[in-house]
């Protein structure tokens, strides 16, 4: 199996990149954003849940999130591989989802951490949130916010796959296609 981390800041491109690689690798994607999204637009209580977060920028509890996504993973059994776009987001959560993957007798093959920096990320994540209609995106605060708390939980991360060897930082500037293929490349590496 191919399982890649898509991992950087909120704005990084992790949500564009994982739709052309899905189709270039015949990966399933899993956006725990998107899930929790879907979540709040059919009313349900985990979107309920979700949307006390979501509105402040800050993360969901974490035995809530690995939930989530397992039940996610369990529902595709035929995949040939994950790519996972917004998760893990932290230790405690890319601790779980080696012990899921092992006991599924697969494992992370890669993280590919986009780097952007933060001037763009604001720009890109305001432009977005022009025809979105993602309220996190159209306040600079709550915008400010995830960026803090990606710095304060969600960097750290990077060093628990760097430690197993399965890191690897992209240029995430530059436009879609030359970033694109920077992580193909990073991927047939790592493949
Ligand atoms: O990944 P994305 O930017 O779509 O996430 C939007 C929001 O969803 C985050 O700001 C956070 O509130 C919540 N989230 C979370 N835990 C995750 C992924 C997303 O709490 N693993
Ligand atoms: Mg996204």
């Amino acid at each position: 199996m191919l399982n890649i981390v898509l991992f950087g800041p909120p704005g990084a491109g992790k949500g564009t990149q994982a739709a052309k690689l899905i189709d270039k690798y015949n990966l399933v994607h899993l956006s725990t954003g998107d899930i929790f999204r879907a979540n709040i637009k059919g009313e349900t209580e985990l979107g309920k849940l979700a949307k006390s977060y979501i509105d402040k920028g800050e993360l969901v509890p974490d035995e809530v999130t690995i939930r989530m996504l397992e039940s996610e993973v369990n529902k595709t059994p035929q995949a040939k591989g994950y790519i996972f776009d917004g998760f893990p987001r932290t230790t405690p959560q890319a601790k779980a989802l080696d012990e899921f993957l092992n006991s599924k007798g697969t494992t992370i093959s890669v993280m590919l951490a986009l780097d952007v920096e933060e001037k763009e990320l604001i720009r890109r994540l305001l432009g977005r949130g022009k025809d979105s209609g993602r309220a996190d995106d159209q306040d600079e605060n709550i915008i400010a916010n995830r960026i803090k708390v990606y710095h304060d939980q969600t960097a750290i991360v990077a060093d628990y796959y760097a430690e197993q060897g399965k890191y690897q930082e992209i240029k995430g500037v530059g436009g879609i296609e030359a970033v694109f293929d920077h992580l193909c490349e990073a991927i047939e590496q790592h493949s």
